[in-house]
């Protein structure tokens, strides 16, 4: 059958309080972006038509970071059912499959997400689909309590379960998808008594069943249910989370050499024949085309990497460069808001910040962009084919011509033309047998002293 339009209820008004954090708990990160991200992500991949996000009062950062989706403020949190309910309000009118999911838990995925949609659409037109699961250790979870015929009857809340329901090991997941047209009619009959005194949506079900409808689970994996409610979940959850990325990294033509101590971020897009060392951290906003190859203990964030360029070992790129086709950047060597041009080479102990370096230009160690001057950032122009000499100080704003050259430290204040040399340090003194001079007059000194001692 055709499949009807989409919408999402993305709950996300609890307080989090296990977090013990200033930062609402759906912003905490996962893979470098905000936790309820991962969840808005998985529901897009539905093409939805509406997305509204429930947050909690004073919660303005949260709907900033959802923007531009819709969100709504729950004013008491007094209940799952409550919160759903605040958002339909801007459902009025919606005729399609509505799902519910939560912002803490971000492991959810497409494909679960299309199976309660297929479901909802099948045969037996549910007017609520559950995703169910079967933990190893059930715990605390709502039970699903299921009929002869398979179909779900009611879910009930662990606190209000009797022993025989909580022998039950089908859970409650927390995910449902509700025919639109029907949804306000069961989330408007939940009550709220039960033992926490709640409005719990999980009592959609046996509303619907008292109204006639049929209801459905659809089984999934537990890891897409996985909550986050304290810090130690939310590193387990990450755990989880960057295996994913690792192994799909790999599925798509990535080497990484140690994959358990590669770390991703969501947005990190490798291309193929990428080899990751050991050790390698990508913060957001990185991409890396094919072939190159970034060594052990390298940091990149907000970065393009182009085709065959070498990073590495040590390096860190950070928000705001680009490493052109075939360069290299190499151990100690920090990039800030820098371009590099193709097969340009910074290969030791540099930092380069705010620059722009030309094509096939050489870097050499321990070379310094002065950028900052205590109030503005100001930018290091270096043209193409230039080298610039060991230890060399390049105070910004200055240009650097194509083909100059720098003598080693040099402090470089002024614009360079190009095909020049640039060197500012003192004329060289050689003192013919200096040395050996010194230490034959500081080797009697010490002897004399030393006879004075013993008298
Ligand atoms: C809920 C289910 C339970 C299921 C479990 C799965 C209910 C009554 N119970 O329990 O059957 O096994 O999830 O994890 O639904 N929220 C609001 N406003 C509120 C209350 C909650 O926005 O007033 C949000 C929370 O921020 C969270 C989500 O809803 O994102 C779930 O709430 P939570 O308190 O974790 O529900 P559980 O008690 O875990
Ligand atoms: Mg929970």
């Amino acid at each position: 059958m055709t499949e009807r339009p989409i919408a999402c209820i993305i709950l996300a008004a609890g307080k989090g309080t296990r977090m013990k954090s200033a930062l609402p708990k759906v912003l905490h990160p996962l893979g470098g972006l905000p936790m309820v991200r991962h969840v808005l992500d998985a529901a897009q991949a539905l093409v939805p038509e509406r997305i509204v996000v429930v947050v909690g009062p004073g919660m303005e950062n949260v709907a900033q970071a959802v923007a531009p989706h819709a969100t709504v403020v729950q004013e008491n949190q007094l209940g799952t059912g409550d919160a759903v309910k605040a958002a339909l309000p801007l459902l009025d009118g919606f005729a399609g499959d509505v799902l519910v999911l939560y912002g803490d838990t971000p492991l959810i995925t497409v494909a679960t997400l299309r199976d309660m949609v297929a479901t909802r659409n099948g045969a037996s037109n549910p007017a609520v689909v559950v995703m169910g699961m079967r933990p190893a250790d059930p715990g605390a979870y709502g039970r699903l309590v299921q009929g002869a015929d398979g179909g779900l009857e009611r879910i009930v809340e662990f606190l209000d379960a009797n022993p025989a329901e909580r022998a039950i090991g089908l859970c409650n997941a927390g995910f449902m998808a509700f025919d639109g047209v029907r949804m306000a009619g069961l989330i408007g009959a939940i009550g709220n008594d039960n033992a926490k005194g709640e409005y719990y949506l999980t009592d959609a079900v046996a509303v619907a069943r008292s109204q006639g409808h049929a209801c459905a689970v659809v089984e999934g994996p537990v890891e897409d249910a996985l909550g986050v409610n304290s810090r130690a979940e939310l590193a387990g959850v990450e755990k989880i989370f960057q295996n994913r990325l690792r192994q799909a990294a790999m599925v798509n033509g990535a080497t990484l050499l140690d994959p358990d101590t590669v770390w991703f971020a969501a947005d990190t897009l490798l291309g193929r024949d990428v080899t990751v060392g050991q050790n390698v951290v990508f913060g957001p906003g990185v991409t890396v085309e094919d072939g190159v190859e970034i060594r052990a203990f390298s940091h990149l964030e907000g970065v393009i990497v182009r085709k065959g360029a070498i990073i590495g070992p040590y390096a860190r790129l950070r928000p705001g460069s680009e490493v052109g086709e075939g360069a290299h950047v190499g151990n100690f060597v920090e990039l800030k808001n820098t371009k590099m041009g193709p097969g340009a080479k910074a290969n030791h102990l540099t930092y380069l910040g705010d620059s722009d370096i030309g094509s096939g230009s050489n870097i050499g160690a321990g070379t310094i962009t002065c950028n900052y001057d205590g109030y503005l950032k100001h930018r290091t122009v270096i043209g193409e084919n230039v080298f610039v000499g060991s230890n060399s100080t390049l105070v910004a704003p200055v240009e650097l011509g194509d083909g100059a050259y720098t003598a080693a430290a040099s402090v470089v204040t002024r614009d360079v033309p190009d095909d020049a040399l640039v060197i500012t340090r003192p004329d060289e003194v050689v003192k013919e047998g200096w040395a050996a001079r010194y230490r034959k007059a500081k080797a009697a000194l010490k002897a004399r002293k030393g006879e004075g001692r013993r008298q």
